[in-house]
This record gives C-alpha cells, structure tokens and sequence, in this order.
C-alpha cells in the first residue's frame, strides 16, 4: 500500500471515533533492532505521539488519549525512568506552545504527586494554558493505572460523603465514573495497542468495558498516519452491539432514520 491511499482511506467524519486511546509499546524494541540504545526508541516515540495527533486533528478525532508511563514503569532500571521523566519535561517545553495554537486542550492523568516539582508545575502549567481549547483533548496517561484510578475514585467518593444506600441505583456506575480521572472524556471507542503484545497492561479498566480492540505488530516509532487509518478501518468494520442482537440494531436504526 503506497502512502497517498491514506487519504482515500480516510473514511467519513460521521464513522469517526470520538475517543481514540492508544497504548505507545514498542519503543525499546524499536531501537534494540537498529543495535540503538533503548532511549533512541523513545526519542522516535515522542516524533510519532506529534504525527499522530496531528493525524487526528485532521480527522475530526476528539479526544486522543495516550499511555505513556504506567504505575508499573517504576520497575524499570533508574536511568531509564529518568530519561523518559527528562523526554517529558523537554516534549512539554517543545509542545505546549504549537498544541495551544493549533487549540488542542492538553490534560495529563495519573498519580502526578510522584513525579518532582518542576515536573508537576509544568503539567499545571500546560493545563492551565489550553483548558478553554476546543479543539482535540490530548489527555497523557502518566504514572497511570487502570486500577488506580478506580480506587482514587472510590477514595474521593468516601470522603465526599457517599454511603452504600447512594449506590444501590441504577446510577451507580455512572456515580462512580463521574470521579474517574478523565470523568470529563467519552469511553473510548477505539483503543488501539502497538507493539504485538495483546494485553491491556492496566490502561483504562473501567473505561474499556465496551471499545473496539486492535493490535498492531509495527512498534510505536513506526505507527503513523497510515497506520492509524488502518486502525479506524477496521474500527469501522466492527459492529457496536453493545449486548444486543445485530436484527436490534438494524431496527434501531430505521427507528432513528424514520424520526
Ligand atoms: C513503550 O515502549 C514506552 C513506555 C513504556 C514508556 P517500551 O519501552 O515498553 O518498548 P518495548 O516494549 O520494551 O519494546
Ligand atoms: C505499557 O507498556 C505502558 C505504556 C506504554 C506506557 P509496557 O511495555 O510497560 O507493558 P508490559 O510491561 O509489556 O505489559
Ligand atoms: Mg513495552
């Protein structure tokens, strides 16, 4: 497939996924097959993160979302944490600025009170800068887990007062989501994970409940435009049941075409 088909593969705005989110692996294998230092491979990662929210600027994608520390990375050897800590600090000075012009709202999620001062006050800077953005919401998951982000909702919950009897409704999921860390995002309907691992790696738990899954061999390095159109075709390829029959949907939708 040549690189021009990208646009004729470029389906309709109204098939779009609102919410993309997209486990970046690869990077360290990336680097490791060209006889590089596995920094090397995530220097090319924050290049692809710019190509690929370009990407979805362009096709009306609303919210990006994009794991790029989990709460298990701390395990890695030191020298590695502090340089992926150190890329961080560098792509938010790099980025914020062209990422407001182009009025993409950033948000980071995840237990940010590990990281160090400079760090934190930066992210609160960033935010800060693009919240009235309304265009794409690029949120970075760092220092994030999936089950993390349920207990500090639950956590919150607690202190807000809320008893069991407040959770007996059929509301009570949605009770809990609202004080889930990207309570102001969809689910996503696409997550996408590179690298040829098929896991989950304590991503968006909760939140992944009913979205589309695909995995790609290519490493995060390599995933660009191209690749990502690949993903949102077979997105598109899917049919979202969401539990009921595939004869249910098709009623619902002459119901929705004849109102
Ligand atoms: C993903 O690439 C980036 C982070 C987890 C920070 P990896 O560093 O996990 O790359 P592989 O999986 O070792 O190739
Ligand atoms: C998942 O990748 C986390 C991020 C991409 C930030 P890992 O490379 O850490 O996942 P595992 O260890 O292979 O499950
Ligand atoms: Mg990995």
């Amino acid at each position: 497939m040549t690189r021009s088909s990208s646009t004729q593969m470029q389906p309709p705005d109204a098939a779009m996924p609102k919410h993309i989110a997209i486990i970046m692996d690869g990077n360290g294998r990336w680097a490791t097959r060209r006889f590089l230092p596995r920094f090397a491979g995530h220097g090319k990662g924050v290049e692809a993160v710019r190509g690929i929210v370009e990407a979805c600027v362009k096709r009306g994608v609303q919210y990006l979302t994009l794991f790029a520390f989990s709460s298990e990375n701390w395990r890695r050897p030191e020298e590695e944490v502090s340089l992926l800590m150190r890329l961080f600090v560098t792509a938010l000075e790099r980025e914020v600025g062209k990422m407001h012009a182009n009025d993409i709202r950033l948000k980071v999620v995840g237990d940010l009170s590990r990281f160090d001062a400079k760090l934190q006050g930066m992210i609160a800077e960033a935010e800060r800068k693009t919240e009235n953005n309304v265009g794409l919401t690029v949120t970075v998951c760092a220092n994030y887990g999936g089950r993390w982000d349920v207990m500090q909702a639950v956590r919150k919950m607690m202190a807000a007062g809320y008893s069991a009897s407040d959770l007996q409704g059929d509301d009570s999921e949605e009770k809990l989501a609202r004080h889930l860390a990207m309570a102001y995002a969809p689910e996503p309907d696409l997550f996408i994970r590179t690298g040829g691992e098929q896991r989950v790696s304590n991503f968006l738990l909760w939140q992944l409940a009913y979205s589309e899954l695909y995995f790609t061999d290519t490493y995060w390095p390599d995933f660009d435009a191209v690749e990502l159109d690949k993903a949102i075709t077979s997105f598109q390829q899917r049919e979202r049941r969401f539990g009921r029959t595939s004869a249910q949907l098709t009623q619902l939708d002459h119901q929705k075409k004849a109102s």
